[in-house]
């Protein structure tokens, strides 16, 4: 591991966090931080396509950069989508407008699931992780880590299955239920595909890593969890056990089976707006780093409003850190919503720094 990396570990706020350390304030970064609430996002977003701006290295680069400059968060995260590697595997994704992400060739058999393909995160990812290179030769120099991610396996099968988001993950579950054996190929693949792409990006700089499993809690009662998606997660956590960067393990809808959740593996655990924080962290341990859990829609209030809901995640925090427990990185409980007013990102990210100074 370089030198410069090193320091970055014994310095940023946010990485001594995700490994159980003090730190001066609360670190805060904010999920979808780049992004469509941003004027300087939709202006590049006006002149490239998504698809576009993931694939050219600079374009990407500089998005990501764009909340860094603008607010002062304690990460960056790399701009791309859970998608995108999909497209490697097989599938036709587009991101179409006012529809989110749409895959127009499905699978819809187990033979389908037989002809994905399963290339290496340098083929088939090669321009996020060249914008990783270019993020982080920027960032390291300023003490600030960037984070790579990833979809879990669940989240995106649904997506492969359904052809796009679902209310229902009807096909997604029926996949599963009569032929296992596919699910279990499909799977597979996914956690294949996935574990090398997130290895790649710790190789191209990235110093802490967030695997985003955002439906399987939606979808999934917790027997069909614990048997077809935990194991596929304990092998994907695992296989990031040693890549020296810490590993968030983030989720929604899940708060009836957290602690099987927990139990898949990770550093951090993140944690949606569902449940106190906590009740929340004491489901997964206390002794656990825990980033979370603002309901994002707070910040569509005005700041009276608003500023009561960080102080309750805060002294919620607070009293778990009394009592002897992990440091806490405050976040959303999941992504920031495109109509977000900037100034109130601004004031919440400069409050939960003075509010937490020690
Ligand atoms: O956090 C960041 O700033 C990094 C970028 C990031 C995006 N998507 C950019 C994006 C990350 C980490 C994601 C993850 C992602 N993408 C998830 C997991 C997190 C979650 O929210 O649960 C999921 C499920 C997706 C799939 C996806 N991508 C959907 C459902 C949509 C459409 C809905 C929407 O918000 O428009 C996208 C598109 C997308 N991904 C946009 C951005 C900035 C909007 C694209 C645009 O029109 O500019």
């Amino acid at each position: 591991m370089n030198k410069t990396l090193k320091t970055l570990q014994q310095t940023s706020p946010f990485l001594r966090a995700c490994r159980g350390l003090p730190t001066d304030y609360t670190p805060i970064w904010l999920m979808r931080q780049a992004g469509r609430y941003m004027p300087e996002y939709r202006a590049i977003r006006a002149q490239h396509s998504m698809l576009d701006v993931i694939g050219t290295p600079e374009l990407a680069a500089a998005v990501t950069l764009q909340p860094i400059d603008a607010f002062g968060m304690d990460a960056a995260i790399i701009f791309s989508d859970i998608l995108p590697p999909l497209i490697g595997m097989g599938f036709n994704l587009e991101f179409a407008k006012g529809e989110g992400p749409v895959i127009h060739n499905p699978i819809t058999s187990p033979e389908d699931v037989a002809a994905l393909r399963t290339p290496p995160a340098e083929e088939n990812m090669g321009a996020t992780l060249a914008a990783i290179r270019l993020v982080t030769a920027e960032l390291t120099p300023r003490g600030i880590p960037l984070i790579g991610f990833a979809g879990a396996p669940f989240t995106l099968a649904s997506y492969a299955v359904e052809g796009g988001g679902s209310k229902t993950y009807s096909k997604t579950k029926a996949l599963m239920y009569t032929a296992p054996q596919a699910w279990d190929e499909l799977m597979r693949k996914l956690v294949t595909v996935q574990v090398d792409y997130l290895r790649q990006q710790v190789a191209a700089g990235a110093s802490a890593l967030q695997v985003f499993d955002s439906w399987a809690g939606l979808a999934l009662g917790l027997q069909d969890y614990v048997r077809y998606v935990q194991p596929y997660n304990k092998r994907l956590f695992a296989e990031l056990a040693h890549t020296g960067v810490p590993v968030i393990n983030f989720s929604t809808g899940t708060a009836v089976y957290l602690d099987q959740v927990a139990a898949c593996g990770g550093d951090v655990m993140g944690l949606d707006w569902r449940l106190p924080l906590d009740m929340a962290w004491q489901r997964v341990g206390l002794d656990k780093p825990a980033q979370g859990n603002l309901d994002p829609v707070a910040l569509l209030t005005e700041w009276p409003e608003l500023q009561e809901r960080v102080d309750d995640v805060l002294a919620r925090a607070a009293k778990v850190r009394a009592g002897g427990g992990a440091p806490h990185i405050f976040n959303l409980g999941h992504g920031i919503f495109p109509n977000t007013p900037v100034d109130n990102v601004r004031r919440l990210i400069d409050y939960v720094h003075e509010a937490t100074a020690r």
